[in-house]
């Protein structure tokens, strides 16, 4: 592949909250169209990884590349704006707003009309509107939740609330999507299937995908032929494989530190 397939580029990312260092010299690079995921022992600093991507940490050194271009110090808008979207570990719905219309307002984060239009219903907004509520129902039925449209968020299971975060987040058409624990509180049998769904909105939709999980069975499923990288205290502390991370001694030392990951991690 050439340098140009490179769509993200971390260098030597350091960030100091007060006297804690919760990201130590971190580099990464991803090629379009990958998925990879991020792995670590609570605490390592996977979730100010990407807090860092999408500017709401500024680190205290390095440089983060988007397509070549540094995006450090762009607002949030911009970053969505520029394609990098995510879901949140502790999920960030509406909660009394039903599944469909959290979802059609990730679709208006980009408007294309003006209040003005939108007010004296243009032919123009109008049809903006018609296509709005075909996408929204489309990425609904993306993530297997059209038949809770009308449902409030907050009264979907917890499975479904984190796949409906899944679809308000490719709401914004990313090239970039990073997923912060997308299977946070599932069972075996939902786990099999949000590998499913991740598998099949990384293929039609090509987006660059990272994901941070603990579940080591969807970690390595989802990076068979790709690569994960381990974060402990900041650091790095591995990239490869799966069966290369499963077997790096340094990595299973890491996660004995921690009982319930360790045994996740074993398991798998
Ligand atoms: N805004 C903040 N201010 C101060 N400290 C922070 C902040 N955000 C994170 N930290 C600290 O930075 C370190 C890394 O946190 P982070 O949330 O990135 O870990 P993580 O790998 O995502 O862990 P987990 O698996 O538990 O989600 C922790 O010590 C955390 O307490
Ligand atoms: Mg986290």
């Amino acid at each position: 592949m050439t340098a140009s397939n490179e769509i993200l580029s971390l260098r030597n990312l350091t960030v100091d909250f007060g006297g804690v260092r919760a990201v130590n010299d971190v580099s990464l690079s991803l090629q379009r169209g990958e998925m990879v995921a991020l792995i670590g022992p609570n605490g390592a600093g996977k979730t100010t990884i990407f807090n860092l991507i999408t500017s709401a940490v500024q680190p205290t050194a390095g440089e983060i590349l988007l397509n070549g271009k540094s995006i450090l110090r762009k607002s949030p808008d911009q970053i969505c704006r520029l394609g990098i979207s995510r879901t949140f570990q502790n999920i960030r719905l509406f909660p009394q707003m039903t599944a469909y219309e959290n979802v059609e307002l990730g679709l208006h984060s980009t408007p294309h009309y003006s209040l003005a239009e939108a007010f004296v219903r243009t032919p123009r907004a109008r049809q903006i509107e018609n296509d709005t509520r075909k996408k929204a129902l489309e990425l609904l039925e993306m993530v297997n939740l059209q038949e809770y449209a009308h449902a409030r968020a907050a009264s979907l299971p917890y499975g479904l609330q984190r796949r409906l975060e899944i679809a308000r987040a490719m709401a914004t058409s990313p090239q970039l999507l990073l997923l912060d624990e997308p299977a946070a509180g599932m069972n075996e049998d939902e786990c099999n299937e949000l590998i499913e769904l991740i598998r099949k909105i990384h293929q039609q939709m090509q987006y660059t995908i990272i994901i941070i999980e603990h579940h080591m069975a969807v970690v390595m499923e989802l990076c068979r032929d790709s690569r994960i990288y381990v974060l402990n205290l900041g650091s790095l502390l591995a990239v490869g494989s799966p069966q290369e991370i499963q077997n790096n001694p340094d990595v299973i030392r890491a996660y004995l530190g921690e009982r319930k990951n360790a045994r996740d991690f074993s398991a798998s």
